[in-house]
Parts: structure tokens; sequence; C-alpha cells
């Protein structure tokens, strides 16, 4: 793939938020999980865990944590991305906590775009009641949910969002 062609990757996800309610094979789990496995970590720690649902009750509780989005109900999976303290800041401190945010959250892009490269869809969950998640999830204190990653076969909105133009993000040298 050439820079174009990566650029042009990019440019073709969208968040999906209609699925067909259709498993993910064993083979689609593993090779996202398996790329998010080669993203780089704060010292290397991999400060992040995810939880992989497919039960449909489970599911449906998971939705209902997050407002009712329907999405998180239809997908063919649910990659609950994890903070993991212990891990981070058993090395960093206080700072862990900012790392293990951050290994968690490029893990879930790795995901996200490892679900591109599939021909999968997905939609990035963040909008969901933390107390309700952990109780459904049974996470111990020291996991943090970070993210609810839905993925599966949908249907990709026909109109795609727009961006600010990438210079109104940048500055030079300083502020
Ligand atoms: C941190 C974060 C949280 C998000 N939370 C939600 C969410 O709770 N529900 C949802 O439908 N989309 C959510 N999204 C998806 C964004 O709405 C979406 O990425 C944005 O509108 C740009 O659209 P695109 O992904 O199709 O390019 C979230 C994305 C990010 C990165």
């Amino acid at each position: 793939m050439d820079s174009s062609d990566f650029l042009e990757f990019l440019k073709t996800r969208s968040s999906v938020r209609i699925y067909e309610n259709e498993h993910l094979t064993e083979e689609e789990i593993e090779y996202i999980i398996s790329c998010a496995s080669t993203a780089p970590s704060a010292g290397n720690l991999e400060s992040w865990d995810v939880i992989v649902v497919t039960d449909e009750e489970v599911l449906a509780a998971l939705a209902q944590a997050a407002f009712d989005q329907a999405h998180v109900e239809q997908a063919g999976a649910i990659f609950a991305l994890c903070a993991n303290y212990v891990r981070s800041m058993s090395r960093y401190g206080e700072r862990g906590i900012l790392y293990g945010l951050e290994d968690a959250t490029i893990a879930c892009t790795y995901m996200m775009l490892a679900a591109h490269a599939k021909n999968l869809h997905s939609c990035w969950t963040g909008a969901f009641n933390d107390e309700e998640v952990r109780d459904i999830l049974d996470l111990p204190p020291h996991i943090r949910p970070v993210s609810l990653l839905a993925v599966g076969r949908g249907h990709p909105p026909t109109v795609r969002t727009e961006r600010m133009n990438p210079g109104e993000h940048v500055h030079r040298e300083i502020w």
C-alpha cells in the first residue's frame, strides 16, 4: 500500500450505526485483536484489556448502559476496551492513569482500522454509564472501561462526515 492508498483507506471508513445482527467469525475477532496487539503503548506495558461480547443478553444490557444506543445491541460484537491501571500505574504512578487511557485508546483505534481492513463496519461508542458497564462486565476496580467498539456487517451512511480543515488544528513552534 502506498501513502495515497493509506489516506484513501482512512477516508473510506465511517462510523456505522445500523447492523445486520450477524455474529463475527472467530477468525475476524482474532484478526482484530492481533492488529491491536501491534499497537504502541507506554513503556510497552500494553496497559489495555478487551472484553469481547457477543452474547445477545449482554449486548442488550450494554446498549441500555450506553443510553439506549441501538447499534450496540445490533453489532456482531462489542469490543469493550479498558485501561488496566495496575499495569500502567505499577511503573508510572499517577501518570499511569493517563497512559492506561492512551494505551486503551490506541488499541481501540487499531481495532477500528482492523475492522475496516476486513471490510467490516464499526462505531466507536464512548457515551455510556461507567458504573453500569462495570457491573455488566464484572470489571475489577483497577479496570476502567474506555470505549465500546461496535463491529459488524452493516450499512454505512450515504453522506460522509465532514472535517475541519487540517490546518485549523495546527500550531507551529508555539501555540
Ligand atoms: C471518543 C469517541 C466517542 C464516541 N462516542 C460515540 C457514541 O457514543 N455514539 C456514537 O454513535 N458515535 C460515537 N463516536 C463516533 C463519532 O460520532 C464519529 O467518529 C464522528 O462523528 C465522525 O464520524 P465518522 O467516524 O463517520 O468519520 C465516538 C467517537 C469517538 C472517537
